[in-house]
Order: C-alpha cells, then structure tokens, then sequence
C-alpha cells in the first residue's frame, strides 16, 4: 500500500518526502483554497518539491466534460511528471474521465462513496479511485467495508483500477483500510506522526542508549570504529 500526501501545504509537503516515504500528493479544491495563495505557484512548487517521478492528483473545477478535459490539459502542462486529474464521479465525470485517457491523461475519479460508482469509474478507464472512509464512518456507513468491496469487486472482474482510498481522520482507519488490499492511501502530514507513533518504541529506544552508555560512555558506535592513527 502506497502512502500519499493530501494537503497542498508546501512546509509539510517538504517535511513528509524529507521524512516518509511519500508516493505523491493529492489535492482538492477545498485543499488548494485552504492555501490562499495563487494556484499555479501552489501547484508548480508541489511538482518542484516531489519532482516528476512522484504522483501528484490535481482535481479538477470544472463540471461539463469537454470543459474537464482542456483544463486537465492545462494542468498536465503546468506542472508535467506524473499527474492524474481528479474528476468527480458524475455522469459528465464519468465522460470526461474516457476523454481524458483517450488523450493520455491519468485518472483518478474521486468522491467516490459506493461500489457501483467505483465499477463505473474502472469502466471508464480511471486509474485510480478514490473512496472516502471517514465521510462514510460519519454517516454511520462504513467506510472500510465500501473499500474493502471495491477491492474484491476489481478483483474479481481482473480490472486493473487501483483503489486510493482518502478522507482519513485516525491511524485506525488507515490500519483497516490496509488490510483490505487497497493500493493506496491519501493522508494529511499528521497522520504520518500518529501512525509511527508508540510509547513502547521510545522506551526501547531509551533502554537501548541506557545500555550502550554504561559500558562506553558517550562514545558512539561509528567513533569506536575509527581507525587509531
Ligand atoms: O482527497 C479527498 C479528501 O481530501 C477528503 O477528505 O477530510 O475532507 O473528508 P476530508
């Protein structure tokens, strides 16, 4: 399962690829509007900071297909590398997204909340869709579940539409939705602290130095391997 960033904050976005093992970063309008800030700076220092080879899902604001498709275009040209148009999953969603891939441009269909509307999107050639977990917990759905058949649905049909699941607000969600075998997950940048987080670890760690300084002191063990001059 791979590991994606949704925010468009740039300091975190630096922060995580320096730290986690981050595939890409995936945005939304509501991401890019938090930001307040030009959009083409917004997503052109995102591309900067990933490079090209990391995906990079930039969602799309307009709702008629062709209209999707020039401005998918548009973006694809701005920020280059690996780029994936989100497009909602509506019936012009669902045009736009054939168009797009007949023209070469990634997929990913998002807001995606029910089986159905995944198979649909795999039939219309996304690459990737995008469920959101914690919006259907809030509704007293289950968000794992809906993943979790998303995932058996593809495989049983042989489709290759990788599941992204998103809209994430706890490392158990993100724990579950794991053991589903969905491809990938989009996070916010604290998540990735919460998930490596464990009292336990860090008491390992302070055992191990306790250890370690009682017979050699401060000296580390790279220091003790230096060769006497
Ligand atoms: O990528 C979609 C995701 O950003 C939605 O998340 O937290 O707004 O439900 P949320």
């Amino acid at each position: 399962m791979l590991y994606l960033l949704d925010t468009a904050d740039l300091d975190a976005i630096r922060t995580c690829c320096e730290y986690y093992p981050v595939a890409g970063v995936t945005t939304n309008p509501t991401i890019i509007s938090r930001e307040k800030s030009d959009f083409r700076e917004i997503i052109t220092s995102i591309r900067s900071i990933i490079g090209p080879d990391k995906m990079l899902h930039v969602q799309t604001t307009e709702e008629e297909a062709d209209a999707i498709l020039r401005e998918a275009e548009k973006i694809r040209e701005t920020v280059g590398g690996k780029f994936f148009i989100k497009i909602p999953i509506t019936r012009e969603g669902l045009k736009a997204a054939s168009l797009c891939k007949s023209h070469g441009i990634g997929v990913t269909m998002t807001a995606i909340f029910t089986q159905p509307q995944a198979l649909l999107a795999a039939r219309a050639g996304a690459d990737f869709v995008a469920p959101y977990i914690n919006r259907l917990d809030n509704i007293v759905s289950d968000g794992v579940r809906v993943v979790e058949e998303i995932v058996n649905i593809y495989r049983t049909y042989g489709i290759g539409t990788k599941v992204l699941a998103a809209s994430f607000k706890n490392a158990e969600q993100v724990h579950k939705v794991s053991l589903t075998g969905a491809d990938a997950v989009t996070i916010n940048p604290d998540l990735f602290d919460t998930l490596i987080y464990h009292p336990l670890t860090y008491y390992a760690i302070d055992d191990f130095a306790k250890d370690w300084e009682a017979v050699y002191g401060d000296k580390k063990a790279g220091e003790l391997l230096e060769k006497k001059a």
